[in-house]
């Protein structure tokens, strides 16, 4: 069995035959597929002479409070029909992973296809996202919106700059290379097309949103696929576009943007559940928590951790998962170990152990967790794999009083 980066000259074949088996690509979509390997750091697994399992990963950066930390997005994971369940993709993404490490991520995500599969590679579950299926007709916004520029395939480039210039919360992932915007453009949307606005004082786009039809384009319904605005009236120009669509389109689904309940924006939503309940523009809020993340260099995370709040200090004994995966001599085999942590204004990680303070336990997914806001240390103390003295998992809910993590950013 040999890993080795993907080479688009000869494996380019094999490659669309795995995404095709896992109903990933359709026909005549190939060079979308070209398209997202092209902004990807790729590696296979061969079996046979031929690669049969594909891991691609895509650089980018998370926001944690004000800082950009270094990031890493496991884009796709996929195995051929022929090569399941030989450990080739968890062995490839703990490859992948490894690898973009010892680029300079020092964390990783990823949307998953279920839970538990990634956990054996260090991920836990981030917080839940809300999609909302709304009549834009009730959308409550008192403005009338001036005429925005049409935004196509064309204008890629304005847009993904945009995208990466949005307003960024807690949480926040951006994927840096622009063929995964130019990808999701052309991806398999009936039709798709953006809708903005260039007041930057250099006639920069500074802000649109982006539309997929999925199906019936005359009524909908239609997604928003994204948004990207700086301002609160910004933000409200962009609702009343999709607003203004209510003459004809019946139903907008979008995911809620961090920082804003949506349906404080719908009038009296309830009425519209009830009205709409079975049929095919039901309106409601449905929410999961489909992405994952891990810590992969736990001090240089912290060094970027400042919060407000008395500094808590403990030992901390991190287990992580992913080491099982990795090859004896690999260069990183996780962040498994024993460490003197401080969380507060300015936080930090040391290997070692002071036998003066108290000790946490815990998996990296777990800690992950605790670290980004998902749930607090009591909780995760419940349902996860961490476990301290309650007077240190009460000082851990105190300093990490965190907002909501949202990546506000698909994958
Ligand atoms: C998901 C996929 C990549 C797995 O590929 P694979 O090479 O067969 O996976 P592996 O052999 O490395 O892992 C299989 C193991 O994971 C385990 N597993 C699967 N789902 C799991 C879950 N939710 N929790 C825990 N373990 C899980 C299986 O039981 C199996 O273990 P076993 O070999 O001890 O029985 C493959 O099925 C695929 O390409 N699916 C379609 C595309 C897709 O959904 N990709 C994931 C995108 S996030």
């Amino acid at each position: 069995m040999q890993f080795r980066d993907y080479e688009p000259a000869t494996d380019r074949e094999a490659v669309r035959r795995i995404w095709r088996e896992t109903g990933w690509l359709r026909e005549g979509k190939e060079e979308v597929m070209d398209l997202y390997l092209e902004g990807s750091r790729a590696i296979v697994a061969e079996l046979n002479g031929e690669a049969e399992c594909l891991v691609n990963t895509v650089p980018g950066t998370m926001r944690y409070l004000d800082a950009d930390l270094p990031m890493s997005c496991v884009a796709g994971v996929t195995t051929s029909r022929i090569a399941r369940k030989q450990g080739l993709a968890t062995r490839l993404t703990a490859q992948a992973v490894a690898d973009d490490v010892a680029a300079g991520a020092v964390v990783s995500v990823l949307g998953m296809f279920e839970q538990g599969y990634y956990d054996r590679l260090g991920f836990g579950a981030g917080s839940y996202e809300y999609w909302v299926r709304f009549d834009p007709a009730r959308l409550k916004v008192d403005l009338d919106p001036r005429v925005p520029r049409r935004l196509t395939v064309d204008d890629r480039s304005v847009v993904h700059a945009n995208r990466l210039d949005r307003l960024r919360r807690h949480g926040a992932c951006t994927l840096t290379p622009p063929q995964g915007t130019h990808a999701e453009m052309l991806s398999s949307y009936k039709q798709s097309f953006g809708l903005g606005y260039f007041d930057g004082p250099d006639g920069r786009l500074t802000h649109h949103v982006w539309f997929g039809v999925k199906e019936n384009v005359e009524f909908g319904p239609y997604t928003v696929r994204w948004m990207a605005w700086q301002t609160p009236q910004q933000f409200r120009e962009l609702l009343a576009i999709i607003k203004s669509l209510a003459d004809q389109v019946a139903m907008i689904s979008v995911r809620e943007p961090p920082g804003i309940q949506w349906q404080d924006l719908i009038d009296r939503p309830f009425e519209s559940q009830t009205l709409s309940r079975g049929g095919e523009y039901e309106q409601r809020i449905e929410c999961n928590a489909y992405w994952q993340m891990r810590i992969c260099d736990l001090p240089k995370c912290l060094d970027q951790t400042h919060l407000p709040g008395d500094e808590v200090r403990f030992n901390l004994r991190l287990t992580d998962p992913i080491e099982r995966f990795l090859p004896e001599n690999a260069p990183w085999r996780g962040v498994a170990g024993e460490y003197v942590v401080s969380l507060g204004p300015s936080s930090g990680a040391r290997r070692g152990a002071d036998s003066s303070l108290a000790t946490l336990e815990a998996s990296v997914n777990a800690f992950t967790r605790m670290w980004l806001g998902v749930r607090p240390a009591s909780g995760l103390n419940i349902t996860d794999d961490l476990c301290g003295p309650p007077q240190l998992l009460e000082q851990l809910d105190c300093v990490l009083r965190l907002p909501d993590p949202k990546p506000d950013w698909a994958f």
